[in-house]
């Protein structure tokens, strides 16, 4: 296929979906658990590696594979592997490159399962795990240790839209000749590609901005061939966090509007974020598009524009941030982000509740922060909505 240099073209033509046998323009979805062998010896060809073909959905799918070959396409990596969740992507690529004794640092602000998956599974296998603030990567230099293997970073930060340099944190991975991997789910390939910064793997929650209807659950790990094939024969082989064929041909339709979608979803939350940063109950907007935003010069280099997440404070701690909740009307109380809705939460009380407070306080996860993920509506609806829950919510 004649090879598009633009991203908008390529997110809609860089599947293969039309290249099957009726010529459907769509991937049809293979909901096939097994595949048949024309006899004997093909299925051990196939089992020996030394034919090409389909064996059983978990080591591999038409649909997932149409999938997997368009996301590494728009990641600008060699290889993909879709998953079951973006859990399944982050737990498979981290216990590949890790073994008994091995290090990981890992960034402290962090989605709260990564987090607690970190904190609490990986010690029981003897991985030692440190958690720095990568705003200042002198804090990576300094927990860098002989057995670090994996350095992983969410940039920006779920969260508090804290900022990594994925470029300058590469540099610092390959002198100490880690693996260097970025969950890129808040930016998605439209935003943000990590690889071309010199990272090795990155993962995505492919539940938010690439499915971005909110009604699947799906990961996806991008890196070169080798990374790829490992994980695959290994980590997704045994443990068999594999994505099923439905999910994988709903993240192809996703990826067809996701340019579309981005737009739309960065110019109403650059409105939305001023609308906060203007309200007098609105103590601090975090939003890398603002110029007040710490990091705003790293994001105008790394990233294409600044995504669809604010989190802000409000006065009046706990209590307050838990009633705007119940206060919203169009805007829906519900976790998860990157849909065509208008979504808000309060990490404190659900997505990051299984942080320990002390942890989650110095992680920048206020009692009083709220998150919210501006989707497609009207920006006029959206800001009257939070305009008339801010007044109601004392
Ligand atoms: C940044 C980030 N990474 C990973 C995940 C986990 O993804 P999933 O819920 O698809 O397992 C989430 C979920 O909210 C997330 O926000």
């Amino acid at each position: 296929m004649k090879k598009y240099q633009d991203f908008a073209t390529r997110a809609i033509h860089s599947d293969e979906g039309h290249k099957n046998e009726l010529g459907a323009l769509r991937t049809p979805i293979y909901q096939s658990s097994t595949f048949v062998f024309d006899n004997v010896q093909q299925g051990a060809n196939r089992f020996a590696g030394e034919e090409e073909g389909y064996i059983y959905t978990r080591l591999g799918n038409p649909t997932q594979a149409d999938l997997e070959k368009q996301i590494a396409d728009l990641e600008g990596g060699e290889a993909a592997i879709a998953t079951a969740s973006g859990m399944a992507a982050t737990s498979a690529a981290v216990l590949q490159f890790l073994s008994a004794g091995d290090h990981l640092i890992a960034s402290d602000t962090l989605y709260g399962c990564t987090h607690s998956f970190f904190e609490e599974m990986l010690p029981r296998w003897n991985i030692e795990v440190s958690f720095v603030d990568m705003t200042d990567l002198n804090n990576v230099r300094k927990a860098a240790q002989n057995s670090t293997k994996v350095i992983f970073a969410e940039t920006p930060a779920n969260p508090t839209l804290d900022l990594v340099d994925i470029a300058e944190l590469a540099k610092i991975s390959d002198d100490i000749s880690s693996r260097l991997i970025i969950d890129n789910t808040f930016m998605t390939p439209y935003l943000q590609r990590p690889l071309e910064m010199g990272a090795d793997i990155v993962i995505h929650s492919a539940t938010k901005y690439i499915g971005g209807h909110g009604d699947t659950i799906a990961g996806l790990i991008i890196g070169s061939e080798e990374d790829i094939i490992e994980i695959r024969e290994s980590t997704i082989k045994d443990i068999g966090g594999i994505i099923a064929p439905f999910n994988a041909f709903l993240l192809l339709r996703g990826i067809k509007t996701l340019c579309i979608r981005m737009d739309r979803i960065c110019k109403n939350t650059r409105k939305v974020a001023e609308y906060l940063n203007a309200h007098p109950r609105v103590i601090e907007v975090y939003y890398p598009g603002l110029t007040s935003h710490p990091q705003h010069e790293l994001a105008k280099r790394q990233m294409e524009d600044f995504g669809g997440i604010i989190a802000f404070e409000l006065e009046g701690g706990f209590t307050a941030g838990r009633n705007l909740m119940n206060e919203v009307e169009l805007c829906v109380l519900a976790v998860s982000l990157g849909d065509v809705d208008t979504l808000i939460q309060h990490p404190a009380s659900m997505t990051h509740y299984v942080v320990p407070e002390e942890e989650r306080l110095e992680a920048g996860i206020t009692d009083s922060l709220v998150r919210i993920s501006v989707g497609l509506e009207s920006v006029d609806d959206i800001i009257a909505d939070l305009d008339q829950a801010l007044e109601a919510c004392h």
